[in-house]
């Protein structure tokens, strides 16, 4: 009896999650509006492979028009040697990101492919292929979260900026196999882990090939790591062409441009077949911490150039429509 309820009320949810994805919102207010009205939250029981056959999967073509009209398989998410020329308003759109840079792109590219792989990756969607992910934001809301051995039981765990794992094993777990980095938030990376660089400026491209080599580029807008400890062999560089994608598309213009977890987010629902979220938001006691650190984020969120907010407010929808899991800690 219980049971038929608890299934009636969990279809009622189902039933108006996909009725309400038909009135898709414009609009950050009618957005949040609409969302305050779902429950996006979903059962945390542990991932197991054995049971992804039976999960829906991001890549097969479904009926929900609000996710099919954003997923766009056809831009990689990775920059590649094929992909490497830029259209002119993705190129005056992404070096209008940060400080005006005067390096030829061509040129920078040419150099970086020639120490990193340019192939490109990833791109082997099939309906047999059932590649778990997770992704694992920073906040504070991991502590005591005991999520360590659900995160580790994906296929990929792609993790954050300087993010540790020493004494922190039991709630965000100890596998790395991809670590998303600008040259700001970088670290010295194990040699099993892919490195994933999300290029903000041409700088960034031109710092990751000395960062592997000559260890020239030590600066940007502030010192940072002259050589790095990754396998270069392992290097992976996000696509500026979908930077713009996640910002026009998924969120609408809304802030300067994404933050690094919504850029990672759409990079694991790309490329993965489940996608497992942990990490992100604030803490049970609404301060917006690193989960190792009190940093300087409190009882705010920390927008700054991002739309905090509305990036929330697309992963809630997403939780919603069961494009990926959100486990807001304990
Ligand atoms: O702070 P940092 O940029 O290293 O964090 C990586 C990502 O983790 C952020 O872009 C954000 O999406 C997420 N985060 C969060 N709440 C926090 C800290 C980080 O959602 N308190």
């Amino acid at each position: 009896m219980v049971d038929l309820k608890h299934l009636k009320s969990k279809l009622l949810i189902v039933l108006f999650c996909s009725c309400a994805a038909t009135l898709v919102l414009f609009s950050y207010s009618n957005l949040s509006s609409y969302l305050l009205q779902l429950d996006y939250r979903q059962s945390d029981k542990p991932v197991s492979k054995a049971l992804c056959a039976f999960r829906q999967c991001i890549s097969v073509e479904d009926e929900d028009p609000w996710f099919m009209k954003r997923f766009n398989t056809s831009i990689s998410p990775l920059l590649s040697q094929e992909n490497a020329i830029l259209s002119k308003s993705t190129y005056y759109w992404w070096q209008r990101l940060q400080t005006k840079q005067n390096a030829n792109y061509g040129d920078v590219v040419r150099k970086l492919f020639q120490v990193v792989p340019g192939k490109g990756h990833y791109n082997d969607s099939a309906p047999n292929r059932c590649r778990t992910c997770a992704v694992v934001g920073n906040s504070g809301n991991l502590n005591g979260s005991d999520y360590g051995s659900i995160i580790d039981s994906n296929d990929f765990v792609i993790r954050m900026n300087k993010a540790p794992l020493l004494g922190y094993e039991k709630d965000v777990g100890n596998r790395t196999t991809h670590r998303v980095m600008h040259p700001e938030s970088a670290t010295n990376l194990q040699k099993d882990t892919s490195l994933l660089l999300i290029p903000f400026k041409t700088l960034d491209l031109e710092w990751i090939t000395s960062a592997l080599t000559t260890g020239t580029v030590k600066r940007t807008w502030m010192p940072v790591m002259a050589k790095i400890n990754a396998d270069k062999n392992k290097v992976l560089i996000y696509n500026p062409t979908f930077l713009k994608y996640v910002h026009d598309v998924w969120l609408e213009r809304h802030g300067k441009y994404p933050s690094s977890g919504f850029l990672t987010l759409m990079f694991a629902i790309h490329i993965c077949d489940e996608v497992n979220v942990f990490g992100f938001g604030a803490s049970k006691d609404g301060t917006w911490q690193h989960y190792w650190e009190k940093n300087k984020f409190r009882k705010s969120e920390p927008t700054g150039l991002h739309a905090g907010d509305y990036e929330s407010l697309v992963m809630k929808l997403l939780a919603c429509k069961r494009k990926m899991k959100l486990f807001e800690g304990r």
